[in-house]
């Protein structure tokens, strides 16, 4: 889809705006919930101008990342930036790596690509798609210089646990694209599922927490606060910080 946009079509019950439909494949468990594809007039004139330039598509398979940035640079991953601005932040501070962002919320990743579109951003890419097809499809092994997942959906009730991204299989499935020495960066403002993150990591093969006493680490520089996190912080949340190196 990467380049004509045949995934976004008129609504045909006379209202203005666009239906919009993000890749994935069938599944019984996500991590997320498929919300109404609408977007607006203005967010559809965002993904005409600027799709092309940094649109990528879960269905032209593996990706040759040293071609599409014209370059070889470390690779930043990052799975659910939600509406971008602070994978935006990076990218523009970090113009020495390459950033891929992953995100099935539409209006987010028009966001971001307006965005980075008007400050003439080089070095980021986005899938808009499930992270765990793209992750599948089209991300080469040992690719990976830092993974980021910051404040994935908590999914806070018992019975919805199993739903929650960070499962063992996964970490594991993350761990082969990492590169020796990679680092995957988590954040969370839920206790119980910065408690799960911890337990499902410290048992994970071939990654070794970076933390002190294999707690919880400081949140670093690079890491700007995210929208997420400050609509927390205004309901007095705190934060945890995950790091793990692939050893
Ligand atoms: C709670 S929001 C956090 C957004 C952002 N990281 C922040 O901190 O502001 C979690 C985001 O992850 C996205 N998401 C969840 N599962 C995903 C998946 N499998 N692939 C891509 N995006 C996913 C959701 O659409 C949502 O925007």
């Amino acid at each position: 889809m990467s380049d004509n946009l045949d995934f976004i079509a008129p609504v045909d019950d006379g209202e203005e705006g666009f239906l919009i439909k993000p890749e994935f494949k069938p599944k019984s468990i996500r991590s997320f919930v498929i919300r109404a594809g609408r977007i607006t007039v203005g967010q559809k004139a965002a993904f005409d101008t600027w799709w092309p330039t940094y649109g990528l598509s879960l269905y032209k398979g593996m990706l040759n990342i040293e071609t599409i940035f014209g370059r070889k640079a470390p690779l930043v991953l990052e799975i659910g930036f939600g509406m971008g601005d602070s994978l935006l932040e990076m990218a523009k501070n970090e113009p020495e790596k390459d950033f891929i962002g992953i995100e099935v919320h539409p209006p987010g990743v028009g966001k971001l690509i307006n965005n980075a579109g008007k400050e003439g951003v080089k070095n980021l890419r986005v899938f808009m798609a499930d992270a765990m097809d793209v992750l599948e499809d089209c991300i080469p092994d040992g690719s990976i210089e830092r993974l980021q997942l910051y404040f994935p959906d908590p999914w806070h009730k018992k019975k919805h646990n199993k739903r929650r991204i960070v499962q063992p299989a996964f970490v594991q499935k993350l761990r082969t694209k990492l590169k020796n020495g990679g680092v995957f960066h988590m954040a969370t403002d839920w206790q119980p599922y910065a408690e799960h993150m911890l337990e499902v990591m410290n048992v994970a093969e071939k990654y070794v927490n970076l933390a002190h006493g294999n707690g919880y680490s400081e949140r670093p520089l690079y890491r700007p606060i995210t929208k997420f996190e400050k609509r927390g912080e205004r309901l007095g949340h705190s934060a945890w910080d995950l790091m793990f190196q692939h050893c």
